[in-house]
């Protein structure tokens, strides 16, 4: 199945210049959305994994479908002040200016999962942030990669794409 073909590409949003990947209609499609989901996992011993990550917002779409899919838990990673205490923060730098994550604490082998990987900022600000909150990161899961780099790597953790773009 051609996922790819099913991504609208919007310029100019949501500023001038960028050229955004729009996930809307594999999310519309349940055989594309399965067929995404499986994808995202296809690399995964899910034996070995209790839950999945997913990052708000677009990443709890993806990460609430695949534990719903794959028979296991979900666990979000929200932005500063959605959860109720208590929870580990972490900061990082975006390009103009900072943004915070938040998680509850707990343990377990996890899959940390999102929508799209562009600068890389968030994700590594996750799993930096699932670590200390306790959690053991298993692997990194990513529908579209626009870096264009198969298998980029966090701290020795492959980040397993979909869709790759140039
Ligand atoms: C988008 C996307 C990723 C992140 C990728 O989320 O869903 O989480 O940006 O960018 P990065 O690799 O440069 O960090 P966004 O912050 O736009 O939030 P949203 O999911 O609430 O729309
Ligand atoms: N599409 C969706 N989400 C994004 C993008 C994009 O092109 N860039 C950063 N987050």
């Amino acid at each position: 199945m051609d996922l790819q073909a099913l991504v609208r590409n919007v310029p100019d949003f949501p500023i001038p210049g960028v050229l955004f990947r729009d996930i809307s209609p594999i999310l519309e499609a349940p055989a594309a959305l399965n067929h995404a989901l499986e994808q995202m996992v296809s690399h995964v011993d899910l034996d070995a994994i209790d839950a999945f990550v997913g990052v708000e917002a677009r990443g709890f779409i993806l990460g609430a479908a695949l534990a719903a899919r794959f028979g296991k838990g979900f666990i979000p990673v929200r932005k500063a002040g959605k959860l109720p205490p208590p929870v580990q923060s972490l900061s990082y730098e975006l390009e103009y200016g900072k943004a915070t994550l938040e998680m509850r604490a707990g343990r377990g082998r996890i899959l940390l999962v999102d929508d799209v990987l562009a600068t890389g900022g968030t994700l590594t600000a996750a799993l930096t942030l699932c670590e200390r909150s306790g959690y053991e990161v298993v692997d990194i899961a990513v529908l579209i990669n626009l870096v264009g780099l198969h298998a980029l790597t966090f701290r020795g953790k492959a980040i397993h794409s979909v869709l790759v773009y140039d």
